[in-house]
């Protein structure tokens, strides 16, 4: 008899965790190189979001806010006011590519800059870049 009532649970159980792994395993059997956006957001708030705001308004005031990044100048955001000379002068704009430099080791591709953190694991970077993609500009 208690066999009975345990069954329909473990298959619960089983239908669970196959939800939960069955996304992990697809990605990674299908599609190595697709960025994790929940990997980069996650991977951001524990590396990143000390310093970095990534709303409106409020949060830190270490780094520069980091809406609308992507196409902007280096060094140009307007409420940002402790920028290196150096990030100011590198003349970059903001994009995969040159965030996938700069990130690796923010010191070595412009010497003399502030922003202390580095990414060295690629597939991290890269999801990191791909979740700092979707922070769309705050409206004028
Ligand atoms: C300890 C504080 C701190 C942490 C942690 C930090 N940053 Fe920064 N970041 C800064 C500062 C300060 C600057 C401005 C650098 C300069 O002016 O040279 C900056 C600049 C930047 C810029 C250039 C922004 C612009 O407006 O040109 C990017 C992109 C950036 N950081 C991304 C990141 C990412 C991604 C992480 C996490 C992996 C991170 N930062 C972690 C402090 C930090």
């Amino acid at each position: 008899m208690p066999i009975i009532p345990v069954m329909p649970r473990f298959h619960l159980l089983f239908a669970f965790a196959m939800a939960i792994l069955a996304p992990t395993v697809q990605a990674a059997d299908t599609a190595p190189d697709i960025p994790d956006i929940e990997h980069g957001k996650a991977t951001f708030n524990i590396m990143c979001s000390v310093c970095h705001a990534v709303q409106k308004t409020g949060g830190p005031v270490e780094g520069p806010n980091l809406l609308g990044l992507v196409g902007r100048k280096a060094g140009s955001q307007p409420g940002f006011a402790k920028y290196s000379e150096a990030l100011k002068a590198s003349g970059l704009i903001w994009n995969e590519g040159t965030l996938n430099r700069f990130l690796v080791n923010p010191m070595a591709m412009v010497p003399g800059t502030l922003m202390p953190m580095l990414i060295p694991d690629d597939k991290t970077r890269a999801d990191v870049i791909a979740y700092l993609a979707t922070l769309e500009a705050p409206e004028k």
